[in-house]
């Protein structure tokens, strides 16, 4: 018995050794010490040992059993101090890779084109004033010189809330709230959204973007107009452009105007963009028509003033080269993000 013990202590202390890794070791545990371990399985052959053998041999396998208990909870430290040890180094992190960078967000290309615009008019002295996107017929279309049977609104295909509201068809309104609010000299230009039952294309859209000015004062004339647009045209598109003033009717502007600058993309050789002229159009202009400044309240025996109304959409995708009005809208961050 003593023999046995012997070898089972030997083969246990070398198991021990070798075990690698905690599974290992629990099973070594069970084969040696558990209930139908190999130990244990001595212990229970004690009854058949003679009276003075059994103390003996009762310490000796108390003795290796202590030990084997010892060395494997030993063991189990150690291994289970190498796991976490393993554990750790595999969850390392390396606190010296550039951090992931919180992109800002960027402007619409329509809002930076309409800022630098403002920037512009304020240089030469205008206000920014705001009109509502509801607007009424009265300022919409009769003050401006527009009574209901008239074929100009025929233009304007208009998206009306009720009789007498509607959604504003063009920032013009805001001159006749400005007029109504501020005494001459006024100089003011108002950016907003403007909405007509277009069909969407890619140079129409049912919501769009203008810019209206306007300069009333005594002794306005019509080279105040021209030098005022001529100058504004050339720092938003750069200063080799060329402006050209068409005749044209607004009924709230006489004379009136539209103007075209040399087309960004050819400098005006003529290409897909201008459609072959070298030319684009990019505003309405005129005289204000001494009806809208009566209807205001302002004598145009003393007053005189002139009005425009800017395409913001247009002037976005002229300066940025955007071929389709479409993509102002979808608002995809991949073409957004360029801006
Ligand atoms: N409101 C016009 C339009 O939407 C543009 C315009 C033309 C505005 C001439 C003006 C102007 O102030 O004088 O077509």
């Amino acid at each position: 018995m003593k023999a046995k013990l012997e070898a089972i202590r030997a083969e246990a202390l070398s198991a021990i050794k070798e075990a690698d890794t905690q599974a290992d070791i629990e099973n070594l545990r069970v084969k040696y010490l558990g209930k139908k371990g190999e130990l244990t399985a001595i212990l229970k052959m004690m009854g058949s040992l003679s009276a003075e053998e059994r103390p003996v041999m009762g310490q000796l396998v108390n003795e290796a059993k202590q030990e084997l208990d010892n060395l494997i909870a030993e063991k189990k430290q150690v291994l289970q101090a190498a796991a976490a040890e393993e554990k750790l180094l595999s969850e390392t992190i390396d606190i010296t890779l550039p951090a992931k960078s919180a992109k800002p967000g960027n402007l619409h290309p329509l809002s930076i084109v309409t800022n630098d615009m403002i920037d512009i008019f304020r240089s030469m002295g205008f206000d920014v004033v705001d009109g509502p996107e509801v607007e009424t017929d009265h300022y919409n279309f009769e003050c401006l010189n527009v009574p209901a049977d008239h074929p100009a609104r025929d233009m304007q295909d208009t998206f009306y809330l009720g009789e007498e509201v509607l959604l504003r068809t063009q920032t013009s309104a805001a001159q006749i709230r400005t007029m109504e609010t501020r005494k001459p000299p006024i100089r003011v230009i108002c950016p907003g959204r403007v909405f007509r039952a277009d069909e969407v294309d890619a140079t129409h859209s049912p919501v769009f973007h203008q810019m209206e000015g306007l300069v009333v004062d005594k002794g306005v004339t019509m080279c105040d107009l021209k030098g005022v647009l001529e100058q504004f045209a050339r720092e938003i598109y750069g200063p080799e452009t060329k402006v050209k003033f068409r005749p044209s009717f607004f009924p709230f502007t006489e004379p009136s105007v539209e103007v075209d600058v040399t087309c960004s993309e050819c400098g005006g050789k003529g290409c897909r963009v201008c459609k072959g002229s070298g030319w684009i159009e990019i505003l309405g202009a005129g005289m204000v028509h001494p009806n809208v400044l009566r209807s205001c309240g302002i004598d145009p025996e003393v007053y005189s003033g002139f009005a425009f109304g800017i395409g913001l959409d247009r002037t976005t995708t002229t300066r940025h080269k955007i071929s389709d009005i479409r993509l102002l809208f979808e608002n995809d961050k991949r073409f957004l993000q360029q801006f």
